[in-house]
């Protein structure tokens, strides 16, 4: 008899058990730890967010937590993980467990797309939901994969082929578990870079100019040297406008 061809799912199912990175919130079940893990994963690189995760959840262990804890210490600790914002919605959505506990429908927390929903519902409570980030619908747009089953570890697996192999301008296909099964195996199209328009400096960038004014501020010590005025000036007027900083004449602080 000859061997048995494993399907799509089993063989990236496979690749997966075998391959995986030894993630962290891989190793847990806990809804907060893995919100946590998502919210800080949707701006932020894998190897960046680790030692930012461990040391959030050192500090606040759990919902309740962090639900109590003062904004200038959840915006302090944010420093450097992008859109400020996030932190506040993650720590609203914490009060709100704290109150009622998990909704069935992840949806009705604050800031919670469909995203982070489907992505905690799978992870922690083990649904059968997919959550489409964007390395997973390059995925599915490449291999023409339609799933009709979505195991919590289907999500996982998808995500960790995006990130690792199907990779958006290096497709790796050599080393992939389905190229048997994909539409575009060999031949995918690397989308060109942007307009050829020089990169920023992320030194020169209005969200690093943003941390450093949030750092200083829930730190208490002074705003930062060798900014342009200018530029500091735009970070602190979009802060203002956010909601993020209060701003009396000169004087800048932070929400209570
Ligand atoms: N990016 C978003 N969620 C992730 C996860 N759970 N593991 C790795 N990368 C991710």
């Amino acid at each position: 008899m000859p061997p048995a061809v494993r399907t799509f799912d089993a063989a990236l199912l496979a690749w997966y058990a075998r391959e995986a990175r030894d993630l962290p919130w891989r190793r847990t079940r806990d809804p907060y730890a893995i919100l946590v893990s998502e919210v800080m994963l949707q701006q932020t690189q894998v190897a960046r967010v680790i030692p930012r995760w461990l040391a959030w959840l050192e500090r606040w262990p759990d919902a309740p937590a962090l639900a109590a804890a003062p904004i200038a210490d959840v915006l302090g600790e944010w420093v450097g993980l992008g859109y400020n914002r996030r932190a506040l919605r993650l720590r609203e959505a914490c009060a709100h467990v704290a109150e009622h506990g998990w909704p069935d429908d992840l949806r009705e927390l604050p800031g919670i797309g469909p995203y982070t929903a489907a992505a905690v519902g799978a992870f922690a409570f083990g649904r059968d939901e997919l959550p489409v980030d964007t390395n997973v619908r390059r995925v599915l747009e490449r291999t023409a994969f339609e799933p009709d089953a979505t195991p919590p570890d289907l999500g996982q697996a998808l995500m960790e082929l995006g990130a690792t192999v199907c990779r958006a301008r290096e497709a790796a296909c050599g080393a992939c578990p389905v190229a048997g099964h994909c539409a575009s195996a060999h031949a995918v199209v690397i989308p060109a870079r942007g307009s050829g328009a020089r990169r920023e400096r992320f030194e020169d960038s209005n969200r690093y100019v943003r941390g450093r004014v949030i750092e200083a501020l829930a730190s208490g010590t002074d705003l930062p040297d060798g900014i342009e005025l200018e530029r500091l000036e735009r970070a602190i007027a979009s802060l203002v406008a956010d909601g993020l900083v209060r701003r009396e004449g000169d004087v800048l602080s932070l929400p209570a």
